[in-house]
């Protein structure tokens, strides 16, 4: 009887391992207990409106630091998609992306917010915040829906929670960095300039985008799919007002959504890490349902290895379009660039892709090197990765 129990028990581990294992190709996960940290909802969210959609307070997680780090502040905005009509916001309420009565209570802190040398060479000890993404936007609207019962509080939650943040210590802060992934690495972008100005002259300031680099492209149709969804969010939420004027005096506001027409205008040192067949955009910008009713791309969207050679050339033009839109940037002397040949969506929260034995890497550099040479003046960092498929080292997200 206690043969068969093991038994099962193996079956259940391997099947779970073999489970995990399918969504990545040829890596292997660390597996040390990671770092827990509590949710915080942000001291006077109501009486400042810096609410979710639904109108519960913003919140944060906060892993205090130490030693050498205890002056040094890491935010990272989450993200998590956007919402750009009312029946779509409107769902987000009942789920941790719209209210935090839904938000776990405790999250995990991996990759460049763990808190073991090991992991996060150059910020484990420093104090890291991650800032919980529940309106939609970006951190970047300002508005109301009475009938809907909407609040689009994105720029009121981002100010409440530098408030609440300087006031636990970041006012003394002698270098902040601030970051964030998918949405939350647009919003990185949005706000870079105005979390600059928080802080005296002389503290050292930077942003990091990871696969904040949604561009404004021509999807697999012809159509412009991401402008469409895009137009939807900024008019919805109220975004315009809360966007970059140096941007905004030129062009429409949606324009001024997509971080190619913000890159040349943004004075604080920024790096952008993406990959450059960001699968998020392959599959919810170049070839939706929409754009490809019959299926044409199904296959190829969902595996990488199954693109036909048209499918390439196609990604490969997306390449093209993401490495144009980062040359004036590129050129600053204070920016930083990682561009990987992968397959992949946001690389520096998940363990195995920002430090590891087998972690992707250009050149022998991997990500949490080159994020730190850049931050701590260590190096230039320039890595543009040669095209697909010349990259061995990828970590390619294989979704089911
Ligand atoms: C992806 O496609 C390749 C080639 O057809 C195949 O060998 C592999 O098993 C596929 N991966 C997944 C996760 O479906």
């Amino acid at each position: 009887m206690k043969a068969v129990w093991v038994v099962g028990l193996l079956v259940v581990v391997v099947v779970r391992w073999v489970r995990g294992y399918d969504y990545l190709d040829g890596v292997n996960v660390i597996a040390t207990q990671p770092l827990l940290v509590d949710l915080t909802l942000i001291q006077s969210a109501k009486e400042k409106g810096a609410v979710c959609l639904d109108g519960t307070p913003g919140a944060y997680h906060l892993h205090a630091g130490s030693g050498s780090g205890a002056n040094s502040w890491l935010l990272e905005l989450e993200g998590g998609g956007w919402c750009k009509d009312t029946s779509s916001c409107v769902y987000r309420k009942t789920t941790r992306r719209g209210s935090s009565n839904y938000m776990e209570k405790q999250i995990q802190f991996t990759g460049i917010l763990s808190n073991k040398p090991e992991e996060n060479p150059d910020f484990y000890n420093w104090n890291r915040i991650r800032i919980r993404y529940c309106d939609g936007a970006s951190f970047a609207g300002e508005g109301y829906n009475e009938a809907a019962g909407l609040y689009f509080r994105g720029q009121r939650i981002f100010s409440a929670a530098m408030e609440d943040l300087m006031s636990k210590g970041m006012h003394s802060a002698n270098q902040a960095l601030l970051a964030g992934c998918s949405a939350g690495g647009l919003a990185s972008i949005l706000h870079c300039d105005e979390f600059r100005a928080l802080f005296p002259g002389n503290t050292k300031v930077k942003c990091l985008a990871d696969a904040g680099l949604f561009l404004d492209v021509t999807d697999v149709a012809g159509g412009h799919t991401l402008r469409s969804f895009y137009e939807g969010v900024v008019t919805l939420q109220g975004v315009a007002k809360n966007l970059p004027g140096t941007c905004t005096a030129k062009m429409d506001a949606t324009s001024c959504f997509f971080p190619q027409n913000l890159l040349s205008n943004i004075q604080t040192p920024t790096f952008l890490l993406n990959t450059a067949y960001d699968v998020w955009q392959i599959q919810q910008s170049l070839a939706t349902k929409n754009a490809d009713p019959k299926g044409y791309w199904q296959a190829c969207k969902f595996n990488y290895s199954k693109c036909n050679d048209h499918q390439i050339r196609f990604l490969q033009g997306f390449r093209n379009q993401m490495l144009d839109a980062t040359k004036g940037f590129s050129n600053s002397k204070q920016n930083g660039l990682f561009i990987n040949s992968c397959f992949a969506h946001c690389q520096s929260e998940r363990q195995d892709t920002w430090y590891g034995d087998n972690s992707p890497n250009i050149q022998n550099k991997g990500i949490a090197k080159s994020v730190g040479d850049w931050y701590f003046d260590r190096a230039e960092v320039k890595e543009i990765d040669c095209p697909y498929p010349c990259d061995k080292t990828c970590h390619n997200l294989v979704p089911r």
